[in-house]
């Protein structure tokens, strides 16, 4: 079974320098290879769910540039609907500056131009693209008021919602009520939370309605809390490279699971599974697994 899923979310070039280590404040160091690749925490989600199998359409926003051509064109050539990216005059695409050091650990800094230009309106002049979803998977790259209409949309047709609330910013229980799926890192899930720790962080979000949650912890895997139960899935030991993308390789895989009819603990199996592979490449979407190397990765660990 191909599951449906409708991206709501953003779009990036990024622009990646590899570096023996992070500067400090007001250091300058040598670094070594640039390189750009396709990103985007919207376009990687919408990548890496295409090439586990997923049929998938993007809603997002470019600037009429290079760039925003150059990302709707591999979009495009990864199976991905892209009639309802909009092409905004008057806007620059999005960029990413990335860092990457020696050991693959990244800083990221965005500038996003055309992705703040998404709105309620383009959810809406796309309706129809809603009509057969499965799944809708979102982020916060875009302005949270779109983020936040894509989500009643969704939830209004019986549309299953993940959330991964990256970058961090405070959400209030008017969404999470309304997400099935949030999936945060262990910082993001504590900054949204307002506390010091993971633990407290957990109680906090669960008091403010979040169904399902799955919290990735890097080279540890992820926590499920879901039905008062709590199951670790450790991640799959990898030489990681570049970490760039594991958390979109981890959501679009786990969305694709899910569209499929795959229960929660199999679909974070499968967004492991598809993160570990990623780690072991270097950019965000060249970096994303196909479904038949996931599946000969899981047979070798039988
Ligand atoms: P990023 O911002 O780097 O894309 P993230 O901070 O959103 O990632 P992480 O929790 O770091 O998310 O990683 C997401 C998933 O990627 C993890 O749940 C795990 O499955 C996988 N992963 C990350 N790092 C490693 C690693 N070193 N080895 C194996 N798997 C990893
Ligand atoms: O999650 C990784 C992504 O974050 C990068 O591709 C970059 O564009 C930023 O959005």
């Amino acid at each position: 079974m191909n599951g449906n899923i409708i991206v709501v979310g953003s779009l990036n070039m990024d622009l990646v320098v590899n570096a023996p280590r992070h500067p400090q404040i007001g250091e300058t160091i040598l670094g070594g290879r640039f390189a750009t690749f396709p990103g985007g925490k919207g376009a990687n989600q919408a990548v890496a769910a295409a090439r586990m199998g997923a049929h998938v359409r993007m809603i997002g926003c470019v600037g009429e540039d290079g760039f925003g051509a150059e990302l709707c064109k591999v979009a495009a050539q990864d199976g991905i609907d892209t009639s309802h990216i909009s092409v905004e005059k008057a806007e620059a695409t999005g960029i990413a500056l990335i860092t990457v050091d020696a050991e693959g650990r990244n800083t990221i800094v965005v500038a996003s131009g055309a992705n703040l230009s998404l709105s309620p309106w383009h959810l809406h002049t796309a309706k129809a693209a809603f009509s057969d979803a499965d799944v809708l998977v979102t982020q916060l790259e875009s302005p949270l008021e779109t983020v936040s209409e894509a989500i009643a949309l969704a939830a209004q047709q019986g549309i299953r919602v993940v959330l991964n609330p990256a970058p961090a910013q405070p959400l209030g229980a008017e969404i999470l009520s309304k997400v099935d799926y949030f999936i945060p890192n262990e910082r993001e899930a504590m900054q949204i939370a307002g506390t010091d720790t993971l633990e407290a962080a957990i109680e906090k979000l669960l008091a403010l309605g979040v169904r399902n949650l799955i919290i990735t912890l890097g080279e540890q895997g992820a926590l499920l809390v879901a039905g008062g139960q709590r199951t670790h899935i450790p991640a799959y030991p990898v030489k990681a490279v570049d970490t760039v993308a594991a958390g979109d390789a981890f959501v679009g895989a786990f969305a694709t699971g899910l569209a499929e009819g795959l229960g929660l603990e199999a679909a974070a199996r499968l967004g492991n599974a598809a993160a570990a592979l990623s780690v072991t490449r270097p950019g965000a979407q060249p970096s994303l697994p196909l479904r038949r190397e996931v599946d000969e990765f899981l047979g070798d660990k039988k």
